[in-house]
């Protein structure tokens, strides 16, 4: 057991929904961005932000009652949490839990941020490509120009809008 019992005390379990455990200390607030949560939610948030833990020292944890991840707010979350854990939970029980895995590409989820690029051209509809250039730290190469995304580049665009 990490040191999950702790983390109970805070926030109880939820019934049916998704926890995304083992979030990086201090990134909940963007993962809530990218899954679009904001002032007009109306489901059940749950948000544990620097809770020790055995594995990373400290973690965040967001509990989303009553939906579960598309595959691109998987993909996104990905890029800024690295080490998390997606658990589907349904009547109480986790039964699924999945340790996400950065993929070498992202096609169509994260836009190249030089301008010139022809993934940019509003006359061309050519979808963006980013290959994972370096891990940590986070850089993104684009496909087409070469540009180099840093994380702060990613972070900038990733509400789900
Ligand atoms: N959880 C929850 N509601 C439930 C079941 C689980 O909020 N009905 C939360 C737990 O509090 C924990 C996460 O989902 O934060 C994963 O639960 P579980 O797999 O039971 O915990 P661990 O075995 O400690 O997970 P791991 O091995 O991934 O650290
Ligand atoms: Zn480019």
């Amino acid at each position: 057991m990490d040191m999950t019992s702790e983390t109970e005390l805070r926030v109880r379990k939820i019934r049916y929904g998704t926890v995304i455990d083992h979030i990086t200390a201090g990134r909940a607030l963007d993962v809530l961005r990218i899954l679009g949560i904001g002032r007009d939610c109306k489901d059940v948030i749950s948000v544990v932000m620097n809770v020790p833990s055995r594995k990373l020292g400290k973690k965040d944890i967001v509990k989303v009652e009553n939906r579960e991840l598309k595959p691109e707010e998987v993909d996104k979350i990905t890029l800024i949490a690295p080490n998390a854990t997606i658990n589907i939970v349904r009547d109480y029980k986790v039964v699924k839990k999945e340790r996400v895995s950065l993929p070498k590409t992202f096609k169509g989820i994260i836009r190249c941020v030089n301008p010139n690029c022809i993934s940019n051209s509003p006359r061309e509809p050519v979808q963006p490509i980013l290959h994972v250039y370096s891990e940590n730290p986070l850089r993104l190469r684009c496909h087409y120009c070469g540009r180099i995304l840093e994380l702060e580049d990613v972070l900038r665009q990733l509400s789900s809008g």
